[in-house]
């Protein structure tokens, strides 16, 4: 079985590259499932319905989220009842929306797809660790399960990677927007890359303006940031599974400009 996940979509340009380069990449891969990053989709804060639906529509079946999940109160709202977006599980109870999903697979099988948000220069949530143990112990290893953990330290990631490998298929992290060069499959036959990478502007900073960005580091007083133009990338990653033992088979980097 095959799916594909697509990092962080960034406002307008990115969601144009997911919508202009999703078809060719499913007619060349044939994917099961498609999973997306959808926390800055709404000009790179948050996401709303409309970019929510738009994703979907372009062929996404389940939209994931972070940090920036509840940026844009319409997309909070929508968080409420939204069968196909996830916010990150590991929120305190009360929190609008739910951090897991089944997604059904050709035979009958299903996929759990879990997202979770790290601590490490983020807010001090639920630990993202130990609500991974309490999820895997409710699936009971009906099927594969793909995590998005968005989080910022790679040391962080790769803790949580080594502390679910052999007990889920792929550990994919996002938020950082600065895909990484490590994708391999870990000794208990879990997938890992670090981060995905952003589906959006690579010209800019993480995906806004170098202008905007620079205001910030330079005079350290708040501006209202731009989503840059520049140098649109689709991101993400290709995850190769076995359907029985659920194992991961490859795990491949996407890195692909969009051409106008
Ligand atoms: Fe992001
Ligand atoms: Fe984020």
């Amino acid at each position: 079985m095959r799916l594909i996940f697509i990092a962080d979509v960034f406002g307008r340009p990115g969601r144009r590259a997911l919508a202009r380069l999703l078809p060719g990449l499913r007619e060349r891969h044939a994917p099961d499932l498609v999973v997306a990053n959808a926390e800055n989709s709404a000009g790179g804060a948050g996401f709303t319905r409309d970019t929510a639906e738009e994703l979907l529509a372009a062929g996404v079946d389940l939209l994931t989220g972070g940090n920036h999940s509840w940026d844009n109160r319409d997309g909070a709202a929508y968080l409420e009842t939204a069968e196909r977006a996830l916010r990150p599980d590991n929120f305190p109870p009360g929190v609008a929306g739910r951090g897991t999903a089944v997604l059904p697979l050709p035979g009958g099988r299903e996929l759990l797809v879990v997202n979770l948000q790290g601590r490490v220069y983020l807010p001090a949530i639920d630990c993202p660790f130990r609500r991974a143990d309490s999820i895997l112990a409710d699936w009971g290893g009906r099927g594969p399960v793909l995590v998005d953990f968005h989080a910022e330290a790679t040391s962080e990631k790769t803790a949580l990677a080594h502390h679910l490998d052999g007990r889920v298929t792929a550990v994919i992290g996002t938020h950082t927007h600065v895909q990484t060069a490590d994708a391999r499959i870990l000794p208990g036959g879990t997938a890992f890359l670090t981060d995905a990478g952003m589906t959006g502007p690579h010209g800019g900073v993480i995906g806004i303006t170098v202008e905007t960005a620079l205001h910030r580091f330079l005079r350290t007083t708040p501006r209202r940031f731009e989503v840059s133009q520049e140098a649109i990338r689709l991101q993400g990653a290709l995850l190769d599974f076995d359907p029985d033992s659920w194992r991961a088979l490859a795990l491949e980097r996407l890195d692909l400009p969009l051409e106008d």
